[in-house]
C-alpha cells in the first residue's frame, strides 16, 4: 500500500458505483418486462419433478430436522439422501464463497472430492472431533501440529468475548467469527489435498486460522458495533474516520485522543484491529492485495452510505435504496473470496459481483422484523413503510425473483446444476422463514410483498408447502452451533451464579471464634486474618458441588467439611509464603501473615489451622461414623503427602527437572488438594471404588492444569487481580512448568492435562457439567 492510493480508492468506488448502477438498470428492466415470470415458472416446473413426490413414505418425515444435528444427518444417510444433500450444500458454497460456475468439469471434480471428504468425516465415529468442544479441537490441532495456533486463537477469542459490549449479541458475534475462521481453514484443507508435507500443512493451516481471525474480527468490531447503539453518534464518527483513514492510507493511525465514554473498549479494538490489519496487509501483497483493499474500501463506504439512511426519510429513490445494497453485498463477497484465496477462473469477478444482491435480498427478507424494530433501512423495511404512498418503489420480493432469473440464465448460462441449487436455496429460505414466523405471519408478509402474479405466487407457495430435499448443511450447522453456544453460555452463567452463591456461604462460615480461656489469643486473630483475604475458595466449592449436587448430601451437614478444606489450604499457603520457603510479601491481596505478625506466629497459625481442620472433620456427626473415620484417615494421609511435594519443590530450586518430575511434584504439592476436595464427599457418601478411581484421575489432571496456570500467572498475570506477587518463581529460581518448558510449552502442557481431565470425566456415568466448567475456569482464570 503506497501513497497515491487515495485517488485509487475513490476512482475504484466510482467505478464500482457505475457498474452497480448498470446492473440495477438491467434488473429494473427485467422487472418491468416481467419476462422472468415465465422463465422461472418453466424452471420451477422442471425443478418440481425431483422435489415433489407423492409417496406414502413422506408422511411424518417432515419433522426429522428438528430433532437435532446428529439425528438428522443419520436420517439422511439412512434414506440415501446424504450425497445429494452434501452435494447441493457444497455446490452452493462454491458458487457463493468461491465465485465458481458449476458447469466446469474441474469444479465438479473438486465438489465431488469435498463431498466425499465431508461424508467420511460426518460418518466417522470419532465424536471427539465432532462435538466442537475445546478437547476435540485441541486434539485435532495436535494431530495437525498446530497446538501453538490453537492456543493463540483460544486466547484471542477469550479476549474478544470479554470485550463484546453489552448491546451486541455475543453468541452471534462468536458464531460469525467461528464461521469465518472455519470457512477459511476448511478451504485451505480442501486446497491442500494430500500432497503436502506435515510442516507445509501446519503452516498453511496456521495462516488460514490467523487470516480468518483477522478478517472475522471486522464483523463484531466494525459492522455490528457501528450498527448498534453502543457508541454515541460522535464516537461513531471518530471510529468511521479512523477506519476510512486506514483504508485510504493503508496504515492504521496511532491511538490518539478518544472522546466519549467507550475509551477502554475502543482502545482494545484499535489495538486488535491494527494487528489484524497488519496481518491482512502482509498477506495481501501485490495486485491482488490492492484489489482486496479497494474492495474493503467499497464495502466500508457503501455500508456507511447505507447506515446513515433513515426510515423516516420518505423520498429515497430506488437507486438510493438499491445501489449501496448491490455495492456492499458484491464487495463483501469479493472480499471473502479473496480472503479464502479462491483460484480465479474465467468470469469469476462478474459472477461474484452479480451474486451479492441475491444473498443480501434473502438475508434482509429474513431479518425484516428485526430491522423494522431497529429502524434500519433495507429494501424490505422501506417498501414495508412506504409502498402505499410510493407506487414507484420497487417491490424487493419481486426484484429477488428477477435477480434469481438473471443469475440462472445470464450469469450461469442456464446451467441446470446452478438452476437446481439456486432454486433449492430460494424455496428453502421461504420454508425456514415460514417455520420461524408461523403460517399466519408468513401469509401476512407474503400478502404485503405480493406483486400481482397470482399464478406464479401460487406455484411458489405450493412448492414451499410441499417440496422436499431443499435443505442445506450450512444452515443445519449454523443452527447447531448457535444452540451449542447458547447452551454453553447458559451453563456457564449457571455455574458462576452457583459458584458465587456457594462462595458467599463459605465466606460466612469460615471465621473461627475466639475461646474465652486465653485473653490475648493472637493465633485465632491471625488465622482469621489469613482466612479473610480474597481467596477463591475453590477447593471447598468443588466439595460443595460434589456433595450437594452429585451425592445429594445435606447442605448444612457438610459445612464442617467445607471449613476443614479451606483451613488446610490456607495453612499450606501460610507455610508456602514463609521466608524459609517462597518468602512472599503479599497473599490474597494483603500482607502475608509473617509480614503482618512474625514468622513464629505464622508457623503456629499454620499448625493451628491444620488441627482445626481435623476438629471440623471429626464433627461431621450427620454421617456414618465409619465413613467419617475413613475421611479423616484419607485427609491426614493426603496432608502428609502434600508436605513431601512442597519439600520436593523447595529442594529442586534451579535444578533441571524433567517433565515427568515436574508433573509428579505438582501433583503432590497441588493436585492432591484437588483430589481431596473431590474425594472427601465421595467417601462420605460411600461411593464405590470404581468411581473413586476415575475421580482421582480427573483430579490429578485438573490439579496439574491448575498448577501450570498458576505458574503461567506468575509470569503473565496481573498483580492487582492475583492478589499475590508475580515474578516470584524466577526470583526464587523455582523449577516451574514455564522455566522448564517455556511459555508456549507450558500452555500446551496445560491443555494436554485439560483434555485428559475432560476425557476422564467421560468414564463417569454422571452428569458432571460443573466439573467441565470448573476446568474451563481453571485454565481461563486471571486470579
Ligand atoms: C494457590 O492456590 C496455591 C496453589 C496451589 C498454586 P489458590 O490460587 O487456590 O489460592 P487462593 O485460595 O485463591 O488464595
Ligand atoms: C504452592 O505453589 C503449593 C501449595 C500451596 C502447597 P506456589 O508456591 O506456586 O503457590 P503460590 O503461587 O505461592 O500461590
Ligand atoms: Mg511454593
Ligand atoms: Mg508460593
Ligand atoms: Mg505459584
Amino acid at each position: 500500500m503506497k501513497e497515491g492510493l487515495i485517488i485509487h480508492t475513490n476512482a475504484c468506488y466510482q467505478r464500482a458505483e457505475q457498474q452497480a448502477a448498470k446492473y440495477f438498470q438491467s434488473l429494473k428492466t427485467l422487472v418491468s418486462q416481467k419476462t422472468y415470470i415465465s422463465t422461472l415458472t418453466k424452471d420451477f416446473h422442471v425443478w418440481k419433478q425431483s422435489h415433489i413426490r407423492h409417496s406414502l413414505f413422506s408422511l411424518g418425515k417432515q419433522k426429522a430436522d428438528s430433532r437435532g444435528y446428529d439425528y438428522y444427518l443419520r436420517w439422511l444417510d439412512y434414506r440415501g439422501k446424504l450425497d445429494s444433500y452434501l452435494d447441493r450444500s457444497i455446490s452452493y458454497i462454491y458458487m457463493r464463497d468461491l465465485g465458481k460456475a458449476l458447469d466446469s468439469p474441474d469444479t465438479q471434480a473438486e465438489i465431488r472430492q469435498a463431498v466425499n471428504r465431508l461424508k467420511i468425516y460426518l460418518r466417522g465415529h470419532d465424536d471427539k472431533a465432532k462435538d466442537f468442544s475445546m478437547v476435540g479441537l485441541y486434539r485435532w490441532a495436535q494431530k495437525e501440529g498446530i497446538e501453538s495456533t490453537f492456543i493463540w486463537l483460544a486466547e484471542k477469542l477469550k479476549r474478544v468475548s470479554a470485550h463484546i459490549p453489552q448491546g451486541l449479541d455475543a453468541v452471534q458475534a462468536q458464531r460469525k467469527l467461528i464461521k469465518i475462521i472455519a470457512g477459511v481453514s476448511m478451504h485451505a484443507l480442501d486446497e491442500m489435498g494430500d500432497r503436502l508435507s506435515s510442516e507445509q500443512r501446519a503452516k498453511k493451516l496456521d495462516e488460514a486460522i490467523r487470516l480468518g481471525y483477522a478478517y472475522g474480527l471486522t464483523y463484531p468490531f466494525i459492522d455490528d458495533l457501528l450498527d448498534s447503539s453502543v457508541l454515541s453518534a460522535s464516537e461513531k464518527k471518530q471510529y468511521s474516520n479512523l477506519i476510512r483513514t486506514t483504508l485510504v492510507t493503508g496504515v492504521v493511525p496511532k491511538w490518539g485522543h478518544w472522546s466519549g465514554k467507550n475509551t477502554t473498549l475502543m482502545r482494545y479494538i484499535h489495538s486488535e484491529l491494527r494487528e489484524a490489519f497488519d496481518y491482512l496487509k502482509a498477506h495481501h501483497r501485490g495486485v491482488a492485495g490492492n484489489q482486496f483493499f479497494e474492495q474493503a474500501y467499497v464495502f466500508f463506504q457503501s455500508q456507511e452510505t447505507d447506515r446513515v439512511k433513515e426510515l423516516d426519510h420518505a423520498n429515497y429513490s430506488n437507486e438510493d435504496i438499491y445501489i449501496p445494497v448491490i455495492l456492499k453485498s458484491a464487495s463483501s463477497r469479493l472480499i471473502v473470496r479473496s480472503i479464502v484465496g479462491a483460484s480465479e477462473d474465467e468470469g469469476f469477478d462478474k459472477r461474484t459481483f452479480f451474486y451479492g444482491i441475491y444473498n443480501q435480498l434473502a438475508d434482509d427478507f429474513a431479518d425484516l422484523f428485526d430491522d423494522l424494530k431497529s429502524g434500519a433501512v433495507t429494501p424490505y423495511t422501506y417498501y414495508w413503510k412506504y409502498h402505499r404512498t410510493r407506487p414507484d418503489l420497487l417491490n424487493p420480493f419481486e426484484l429477488y425473483w428477477a435477480v434469481i432469473a438473471h443469475l440462472i440464465h445470464h450469469v450461469y448460462h442456464s446451467d441446470p446444476k446452478a438452476c437446481e441449487v439456486i432454486l433449492d436455496r430460494a424455496i428453502n429460505g421461504l420454508k425456514r422463514y415460514k417455520v420461524r414466523m408461523g403460517t399466519k405471519q408468513y401469509n401476512e408478509v407474503m400478502a404485503l410483498f405480493d406483486f400481482g402474479e397470482p399464478k406464479f405466487t401460487q406455484l411458489i407457495q405450493q412448492l414451499v408447502h410441499k417440496a422436499d430435499d431443499v435443505d442445506f448443511f450450512d444452515k443445519l450447522l449454523r443452527d447447531h452451533i448457535i444452540s451449542i453456544l447458547k447452551n454453553q453460555q447458559q451453563e456457564r452463567e449457571d455455574f458462576f451464579h452457583t459458584v458465587d452463591m456457594v462462595r458467599t456461604q463459605i465466606n460466612n462460615s469460615l471465621a473461627i471464634a475466639e475461646g474465652d480461656s486465653l485473653p490475648q489469643d493472637i493465633i485465632t486473630t491471625a488465622a482469621n486474618y489469613s482466612l479473610e483475604g480474597n481467596g477463591k475458595r475453590l477447593r471447598p466449592i468443588i466439595t460443595w458441588f460434589m456433595a450437594v449436587k452429585e451425592y445429594r448430601l445435606n447442605n448444612a451437614a457438610i459445612v464442617p467439611l467445607l471449613r476443614s478444606l479451606e483451613y488446610m489450604h490456607t495453612a499450606s499457603l501460610i507455610f508456602d509464603d514463609l521466608p524459609s520457603q517462597d518468602n512472599a510479601q503479599t497473599r490474597r491481596g494483603r500482607a502475608t501473615l509473617h509480614k503482618k505478625y512474625n514468622t513464629a506466629v505464622a508457623e503456629l497459625t499454620g499448625l493451628f489451622l491444620t488441627q482445626k481442620a481435623v476438629t471440623e472433620q471429626a464433627s461431621l456427626d450427620a454421617f456414618d461414623s465409619k465413613n467419617v473415620l475413613r475421611l479423616i484417615q484419607y485427609s491426614s494421609q493426603t496432608t502428609a503427602e502434600l508436605c513431601k511435594g512442597q519439600a520436593m519443590d523447595l529442594q529442586t530450586k534451579g535444578k533441571p527437572l524433567t517433565r515427568e518430575q515436574l508433573t509428579l511434584m505438582s501433583f503432590y504439592k497441588t493436585g492432591l488438594a484437588f483430589e481431596a476436595s473431590l474425594l472427601m464427599p465421595a467417601i462420605l457418601a460411600g461411593a464405590d471404588e470404581a468411581e473413586i478411581i476415575v475421580l482421582k484421575k480427573f483430579a490429578r489432571h485438573a490439579g496439574i492444569a491448575f498448577q501450570i496456570k498458576d505458574d503461567l500467572l506468575d509470569v503473565e498475570g496481573d498483580v492487582k487481580l492475583l492478589g499475590k506477587p508475580v515474578g516470584q518463581d524466577a526470583e526464587n529460581n523455582h523449577s516451574t512448568f514455564v522455566s522448564v518448558l517455556g511459555l508456549d510449552g507450558a500452555k500446551q502442557e496445560m491443555w494436554e492435562h485439560y483434555c485428559l481431565a475432560i476425557e476422564a470425566l467421560k468414564e463417569i456415568p454422571r452428569n458432571l457439567t460443573f466439573l467441565k466448567h470448573l476446568l474451563n475456569y481453571i485454565v481461563n482464570r486471571e486470579q
